[in-house]
């Protein structure tokens, strides 16, 4: 990356231009001020505070749970530790369904109590009114389709979606409608990668894959599980980068051998 990109602050403006221009946008989530800091530092564009902070901060089954409270908690930390990438944080379940006045009320929140950048939110035509509500408040919106975890219930599996024509045919049209609705960018989860580069190649906004091939003009993953501190998911679009939780277990365990062996503290680490 060219140190002049990394010096700027990152802004929806310039992910338009990364797609214009062919540079593909690297996004990961993040949940608190100290990881935040290391991951903006190594020059990452996007943050995503993901609501999979449910799953990976809280332990829950699924994203159900986390609370708009819980989603701007984890939004101001991660502020905390960033001065370049841009932030955005995740809509959680319950803070915008059905009602737009209400999905403008937690964006809103959001930005005011976070200082995030800008909100993502699931679903196609259905959350439209609500995208451009809040778009019209001045607030930056992500959308995300495909595989959409605030919806288990009703899928009953987080397998690969829009492999059926009718359901491929319902997401274009979702992701057009959602760029004519103001969103500055979409995120596409678990889709066919053929199905991801044509919808990327119809629309103007940059489109944001995870699990959903190499042609989408960025790609996000959950920090945890690319760093290698979740262990029990591993689908076949994650690659682990490294193998911290393996780590830092030996380093617990050494630190736990070192005090009951009073190895540790030695003659240098102490007063
Ligand atoms: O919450 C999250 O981490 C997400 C990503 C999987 C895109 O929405």
């Amino acid at each position: 990356m060219a140190i002049s990109s990394r010096a700027k602050k990152v802004t929806t403006q310039t992910l338009v231009k990364m797609k214009q221009s062919g540079e593909k946008i690297a996004m990961l989530t993040a949940y608190d001020y100290s990881l935040a800091r290391l991951v903006d530092n190594a020059g990452i564009d996007v943050i995503l505070v993901g609501d999979s902070a449910s799953n990976v901060m809280a332990g829950n089954e699924t994203t159900v749970p986390i609370t708009l409270e819980h989603m701007i908690y984890h939004a101001q930390c991660v502020i905390n530790g960033v001065d370049r990438a841009l932030v955005v944080v995740d809509m959680p379940f319950g803070s915008y369904q059905g009602d737009s006045k209400t999905a403008l009320d937690s964006a809103i929140r959001i930005m005011k109590e976070s200082g995030g950048h800008a909100v993502k939110l699931e679903g196609g035509t259905e959350v439209c009114e609500s995208v451009k509500l809040i778009v019209e408040a001045g607030i930056p919106v992500m959308g995300h389709l495909g595989l959409t975890p605030q919806s288990i219930y009703k899928f009953g599996t987080y397998t690969v979606r829009a492999k059926e024509e009718a359901e491929a045919a319902k997401l274009m049209e979702d992701a057009k409608a959602l760029e004519e609705a103001g969103c500055f960018s979409v995120v596409f989860e678990k889709i066919p990668s053929e199905l991801a580069k044509q919808v990327s190649e119809a629309l103007t906004i940059p489109t944001i894959g995870i699990g959903a091939g190499p042609d989408c003009d960025g790609q996000v993953l959950v920090l945890h599980d690319m760093l290698g501190i979740t262990k029990d998911f591993s689908p076949r679009f994650l690659r682990r980068y490294a193998d911290l939780g393996s780590m830092t277990e030996d380093a617990v365990k050494q630190y736990v051998s070192d005090v009951r062996s009073m190895d540790f503290p030695n003659e240098e680490e102490r007063y």
